[in-house]
């Protein structure tokens, strides 16, 4: 069994960060999103795995390499535009042969993995199986509307009426059968070749799908409330170490893990939360659910449930929360009169100021 994982496509919902890089690679508690992605298809004991590449390509090769530090061996598949995540199985279809696969929306997170579903599937019979999980907004994700007996009665794309709060989560598993249903189908409304039209397909034309409802955890990670929530659960598993400095005058409470070289001084840290390698956090609150990227200066700052990126400085902040800030980015407070607020912020930010 091989493995597919869509890496390509654009990152609208989480621009400005997504404009530069890729939307695969932003980090929960303080590793990207899409090494989650790839461990769990390794612990599914799966290791050839294509991954489909768009625009930040470079970035996502440069990230993960021939996948050997992951247990994996990779093959990069080039996408030349955002076509739709049918387009992604029909590119790949030399890497994926006849073999049966799992295709892995790499902006997907799944707690508890994808072991158990993959299993489920190996020892089926099924062409596809699908797995669902109840969401509050169904309108934002493909949406399956099931029969008394669990069968699929109806697929739909973002819709906006939805006929259920069943949302399909990022991870198929597919026979070959799939290379003929993306094939066969036309682009939708939106100008893609969708998946969840070629599921449809092998529906109406007698192959067997199967849905599985999830119990683990998951998210799409491509919004920011989502993001945050899992930066919440990974960090309330965290594993607690202190590896850098903590002065006599702080107190680190609760789940926190402290990278090498990070110092701590005159703080308060609650955990759960982290605080990456070489970070300096001086005269600080550190609050619950909070990631601190390596490098991050932080000084007389409040902050909590939130996710700074690498090389950011936040000085004199009061008080940040449910906030994710980019790769070096200054955050400071403004002195002196007039009493204002002195914004510099890339195109299509979102600042809430308390005026
Ligand atoms: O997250 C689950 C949802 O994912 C499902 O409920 C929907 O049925 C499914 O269509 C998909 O919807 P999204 O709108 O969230 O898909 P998105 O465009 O964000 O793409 C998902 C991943 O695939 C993301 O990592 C980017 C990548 N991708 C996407 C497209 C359209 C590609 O690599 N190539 C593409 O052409």
């Amino acid at each position: 069994m091989k493995a597919l994982v869509l890496a390509g496509g654009k990152g609208t919902r989480l621009r400005p960060l997504t404009h530069t890089s890729a939307k695969q690679l932003v980090p929960v508690a303080n590793k990207p999103v899409l090494h989650y992605g790839l461990e769990a298809i390794r612990d599914a004991g799966i290791t050839s795995v294509g991954i489909i590449v768009g625009d930040t390509g470079n970035e996502i090769r440069e990230a993960i390499g021939d996948g050997s530090r992951f247990g994996i061996d990779v093959t990069y598949i080039a996408q030349e535009a955002p076509l739709g995540l049918a387009h992604c199985v029909l590119i790949a279809r030399d890497f994926l042969a006849d073999e049966p696969f799992v295709m892995y929306l790499g902006d997907n997170f799944l707690i508890g993995g994808i072991t158990g579903p993959v299993k489920v599937f190996r020892q089926s019979d099924y062409d596809a199986q699908i797995l669902l999980t109840k969401v509050t907004e169904p309108r934002f994700y493909g949406v399956a509307e099931l029969g008394p007996g669990g069968e699929i009665l109806s697929l739909e794309e973002k819709p906006d009426r939805p006929r259920s709060d069943l949302a399909i989560v990022g991870v198929y598993t597919f026979s070959p059968a799939i290379h003929e249903a993306v094939r066969a189908i036309a682009p939708s409304a939106r100008g893609e070749l969708e998946i969840t039209d070629a599921i449809k397909w092998l529906i109406d034309h007698g192959f067997r799908v199967h849905s599985h409802l999830v119990s683990g955890y998951w998210k799409d990670t491509g919004r920011l409330q989502d993001l945050l929530e899992c930066n919440r659960i990974v960090l309330e598993g965290l594993e607690p170490r202190i590896l850098g400095s903590v002065d006599g005058l702080s107190e680190v409470t609760g789940r926190v893990a402290l990278e090498p070289g990070a110092i701590v001084e005159n703080s308060v840290i609650r955990g759960p939360a982290i605080i990456g390698a070489c970070a300096k956090i001086n005269g600080s609150y550190i609050g619950p659910y909070t990631s601190i990227g390596a490098g991050c200066v932080v000084e007389n700052t409040e902050v909590e449930y939130a996710i700074v990126l690498e090389d950011s400085t936040l000085r004199g902040v009061s008080r940040l929360t449910y906030s994710l800030i980019g790769r070096n980015v200054e955050v400071t407070r403004s002195e002196g009169l007039p009493n204002t607020h002195q914004l510099m912020i890339g195109d299509h930010s979102r600042v809430q100021v308390q005026a």
